[in-house]
């Protein structure tokens, strides 16, 4: 028998959890979609009449929200009331590494996802289908079914509270997530119930073709999503090391990609070197993998994955050192203005940003940072990098070289360029490609430099201007 889903519960009101629901609100008119979370403060801004301040910031989710909200769409702190109505519960909570502890620095850290799954035991009523749509490290299901069996819950009628869980990984990308999730590659199903698997099999079913709806064991759809990402942050890392021999052999990146991606065996896709991969996931996900590799003596496969995450790293320090060692070797007093902080274009999210790494050693060196992004705001670039923003004032008047670096937000794009040693282009944002160089270049203090790690700018664009110019990959000038 496949259970009818009309009420839906989400825990979790993230970068997940929110445009998932929102989509399978629009698709499923006829299903009331619930997201839940503890931090009242989200839920508000989820809640806002102003659209513009939705806590997350992604193309095409606006005009869901617009439309659905308030009619089969909500968002609330009432956990407990939500989880006893649902039909259907998505555990979309965050997934963090371990920072202390057995596997710290490498492990999940499950505290989340362990107390949903002993909230929806507490409350759960009826037949309730868990699915899993955080990450999580392979077995984690077992861990959820656990906690849920060994519950005590009795119905009114003095019935037990019976159970399903789901693997149901979620694939989506920050910047595309609503194409990304109205259009997916696959949706992935792990269980061992039919009538749960097909229950959500025919929430997808209203818009994604059925072949594109893939049905696994629950280990390998658990498995499946951290080896997606393992495998996609490999070639990031890849092709970054490739980079690098470019530009001390004089070959050029975007040729290099080019060629090798014409094979359709390699593909196209992401082959795109820069900062080094950021975002919440890559790195968690692939120490998560390399935490299962040791714990099952799998020591030399753990190492392979290993190299992924230090590849990474070590592209993010050499991207500051050749800033510094470029500017004569000191960038103490100097004023750089970062173009960029998100992770990538067209999020607000800056979490593991290769921006965070590069200003904090920039800073380190006494620089006097200007920052932009056009959907990070200043209290969050605050937050991240520990560091308080200084007004306009004392960096501009600065002239004593002290080791002590400051920052500053700059609204206008074109302001960061004034009196500027160098612009750093660390986020590939559209407007930054378009840049009147002759402009900046009038501004800024010469000698000056351009260092575009995110290749969206050519070389011919600044020549004329008298503007050094570095591109990652470039090995051609
Ligand atoms: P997030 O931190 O943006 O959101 C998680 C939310 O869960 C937070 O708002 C938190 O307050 C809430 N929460 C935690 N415990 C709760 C509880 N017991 N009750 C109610 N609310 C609770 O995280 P995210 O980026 O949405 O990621 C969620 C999961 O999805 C992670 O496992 C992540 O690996 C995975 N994932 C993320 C992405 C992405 O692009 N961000 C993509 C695919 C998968
Ligand atoms: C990634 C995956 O693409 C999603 O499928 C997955 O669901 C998600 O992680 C997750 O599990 O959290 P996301 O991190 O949002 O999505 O963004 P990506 O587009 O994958 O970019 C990740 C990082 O790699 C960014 O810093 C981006 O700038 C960088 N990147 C990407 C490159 O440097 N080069 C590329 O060619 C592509």
């Amino acid at each position: 028998m496949i259970p009818e889903i009309k009420n839906i519960c989400c825990i979790g009101a993230g970068y997940v959890g929110g445009p998932t629901m929102s989509v399978i609100a629009e698709k499923c008119p006829h299903i009331k979609v619930n997201v839940v979370d503890t931090n009242k403060k989200r839920i508000d801004l989820w809640n806002s009449k102003n659209l513009n301040n939705l806590p997350i910031y992604e193309p095409g989710l606006k005009s869901i929200i617009k439309k659905c909200r308030g009619k089969n769409l909500f968002f609330t702190v009432n956990t407990e009331l939500e989880i006893k109505k649902a039909d259907m519960i998505f555990i979309s909570v965050n997934t963090p590494t371990k920072t202390k502890g057995l596997g710290a620095g490498q492990a999940s850290d499950l505290k989340w996802v362990e107390l949903c799954a002993r909230q929806v035991a507490q409350f759960g009523t009826g037949h309730t289908i868990v699915v899993e749509k955080s990450t999580l490290p392979v077995k984690t299901a077992e861990v959820i079914k656990s906690i849920l069996e060994n519950s005590n819950t009795e119905n009114t009628n003095n019935i037990k509270s019976t159970f399903h869980v789901l693997s149901n990984p979620e694939f989506l990308a920050e910047g595309s997530a609503i194409n990304d999730l109205k259009n997916p590659d696959r949706v992935l199903i792990g269980g061992d119930n039919n009538g749960a698997i097909m229950a959500l099999n025919s929430i997808y079913s209203y818009w994604v073709p059925k072949e594109k709806i893939l049905h696994t064991n629950i280990w390998s759809s658990e498995l499946a999503k951290l080896t997606a990402n393992a495998f996609l942050a490999q070639r990031i890392s890849s092709i970054n090391s490739i980079a690098a021999i470019c530009e001390v052999t004089g070959a050029d990146i975007s040729e290099v990609s080019r060629a090798i991606g014409s094979d359709t065996r390699i593909g196209s896709k992401f082959l795109d070197s820069g900062p080094g991969f950021g975002g919440s996931c890559f790195k968690k996900d692939i120490l998560n993998l390399v935490y299962l590799c040791k714990y099952y003596d799998l020591h030399e496969v753990g190492r392979f994955w290993e190299s992924v995450v230090e590849l990474n790293s070590w592209n993010q320090n050499r991207i500051s050192n050749l800033i510094i060692k470029k500017l004569f070797g000191t960038v103490n007093g100097k004023k750089i203005y970062i173009m960029g902080f998100a992770f990538k274009a067209n999020t607000n999210d800056t979490r593991e940003s290769a921006a965070i790494k590069i200003c904090k050693d920039l800073l380190n060196e006494g620089a006097l940072l200007y920052i932009n992004d056009p959907k990070v705001i200043p209290a969050q670039i605050s937050e991240v990098l520990g560091m308080n923003e200084s007004n306009k004032k004392e960096i501009t008047e600065k002239k004593d070289l002290e080791n002590e670096g400051k920052w500053h937000f700059i609204k206008n794009v074109v302001d960061g360029f004034h009196d500027a040693d160098a612009a750093v282009i660390l986020t590939e944002w559209e407007q930054y490609g378009k840049i009147n160089w002759e402009i900046a270049s009038k501004l800024m203090r010469k000698p000056s430099w351009v260092f575009d790690t995110r290749s969206i700018i050519s070389a011919n664009d600044l020549r004329k201007y008298n503007i050094n110019f570095w591109k990652i990959g470039d090995g051609t000038h």
